[in-house]
């Protein structure tokens, strides 16, 4: 009841009080869960950044949108995630990102070693065998859904693989996974509540299954890993929440970095015939888009301390929005930061300086190697085989989201004639 209690709430309460700081007060984190932030956040990340490097907002104690606060914040033991709110849920469905140390740091040392470069050194191939399978399927010559063909399938079948989801159910997984994904965007209507609470019930049931399978047979996954170490290491009860969160961060996230870096790259028709001759370019587009249009906008950190910061005092348990992609255009770090220009980190010897779009500090995006392999290796073979790809149809942004931002549908198609435009 707790859960229903607190998401209708949050779609009552919340709402009305967004409306009357955007509309009437012209807050600008108000204004960026309206229309007006939907349609394009990033004047309103300008609008705070000209206020100063940290502002109050009548909805959440501070914000900011300069790199500078926003690194040191993510980076400053003294502040953690834990809010009241979550705290008071105490529901027992807390995990990585919702923890501090020490239970933090003994859940992330478990997981960690799966997703690092190395682990993933095998990957690539299978990533790359999906990738292939999917774009087979796609129809020749015809226009076609990039993000219901490429972007949203890949994911999801990287991860049920990495956790060990056997295939047959990895189509529940999709479906229930993107249901809660969706909650990240914000609760939209009461319907949407009824769905998530039922799509949280048969993942959870789904995943008791997996577990029960794979302790009868251990196999060498992530799952296996976690059973070994359950009741030493895990907790009962943190291993659903874990797996969970695996699946939800990886999900939402990779489709809309796909996504984001084609719909990029296609308004910007140069830089895409760049990739295009040398698809080696794939990763420093993908780079620039994490810079330039990220998947995760913003995230939030509390102190645990009175504190000062920026020279404003700070209330301990009070909080503090990162507006993360507003970092990323601040003119203190990037150069002409509203261009989107791959080249800044096509470089490696001298890249661009270090975006914030996976965080930084103890929570600092576990899936990071994995995101970044998914759509360099989609970006990469996207140009191999189709060069001439264009934009066949209106971009409709993600349902009603301001956290995670990228396109619901991306229809393209392939221009005729010869690749030089
Ligand atoms: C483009 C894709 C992705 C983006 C933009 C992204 C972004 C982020 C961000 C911003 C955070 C930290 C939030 C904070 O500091 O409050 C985070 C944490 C996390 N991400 Fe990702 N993520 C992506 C993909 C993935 C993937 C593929 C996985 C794994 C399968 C994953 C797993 C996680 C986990 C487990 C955490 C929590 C880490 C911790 O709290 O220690 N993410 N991600």
């Amino acid at each position: 009841m707790s859960a229903v209690r607190s998401l209708v709430r949050e779609l009552v309460v919340v709402r009305s009080t967004v409306a009357w700081h955007g509309h009437v007060g012209r807050d600008p984190f108000a204004r960026l869960q309206l229309t007006e932030g939907r349609r394009d956040p990033y004047p309103l990340y300008e609008e705070v950044r000209r206020r100063g490097p940290l502002v109050p907002t009548p909805l959440a104690g501070h914000q900011t949108a300069s790199h500078r606060v926003c690194r040191e914040v993510l980076r400053d033991r003294r502040f953690g995630v834990q809010s009241e709110e979550a705290l008071n849920r105490g529901d027992g469905e807390l995990s990585l990102l919702e923890l501090d140390p020490p239970d933090h740091t003994r859940l992330r040392r478990l997981v960690a070693p799966s997703f690092t470069p190395r682990a993933l050194a095998g990957t690539r191939e299978r990533v790359g065998a999906v990738v292939d399978g999917l774009l087979d399927a796609v129809p020749a010559g015809e226009p076609f859904d990039l993000v219901g063909a490429l972007a949203s399938p890949l994911p999801i079948r990287v991860i049920t693989d990495l956790l060990g989801v056997p295939d047959d159910d990895s189509a529940a997984f999709a479906r229930d996974g993107a249901t809660i994904g969706s909650a990240l965007a914000g609760v939209q209507s009461l319907g949407h509540v009824v769905r998530l609470l039922e799509a949280n019930r048969r993942l959870g049931a789904l995943l008791e299954e997996v577990f029960e399978q794979h302790r009868r047979e251990p196999r060498d996954d992530l799952v296996s890993r976690l059973l070994a170490v359950e009741g030493d290491q895990v907790r009962p009860g943190e291993l659903a929440p874990l797996c969970r969160l695996l699946l939800v961060a990886g999900f939402e996230t990779t489709v809309n970095l796909i996504g984001n870096t084609v719909l990029a790259l296609l308004a910007h028709p140069d830089q895409w015939r760049e990739v295009v001759e040398d698809p080696s370019l794939a990763a420093a587009a993908v780079e620039e888009t994490l810079r330039w249009d990220p998947p995760v906008q913003r995230t939030f950190r509390s102190p645990h301390e009175d504190l000062e910061l920026a020279g404003v005092p700070l209330a301990r348990g009070s909080m503090v929005m990162l507006l993360l992609a507003g970092a990323n255009r601040d003119p203190e770090v990037f150069a002409e930061p509203g261009r989107f220009d791959l080249h800044r980190y096509a470089d490696r010897s001298a890249p661009a300086a270090e975006h914030l779009s996976f965080s930084a500090g103890l929570h600092y995006c576990l899936g990071a190697p994995l995101a970044r392999l998914e759509a360099v290796v989609a970006v990469e073979r996207l140009a191999e085989r189709f060069p001439r790809l264009q934009r066949a149809g209106r971009v409709r942004r993600r349902r009603g989201g301001t956290v995670i931002r990228g396109p619901a549908a991306l229809v393209v198609g392939q221009r005729s004639g010869a690749l030089a435009a």
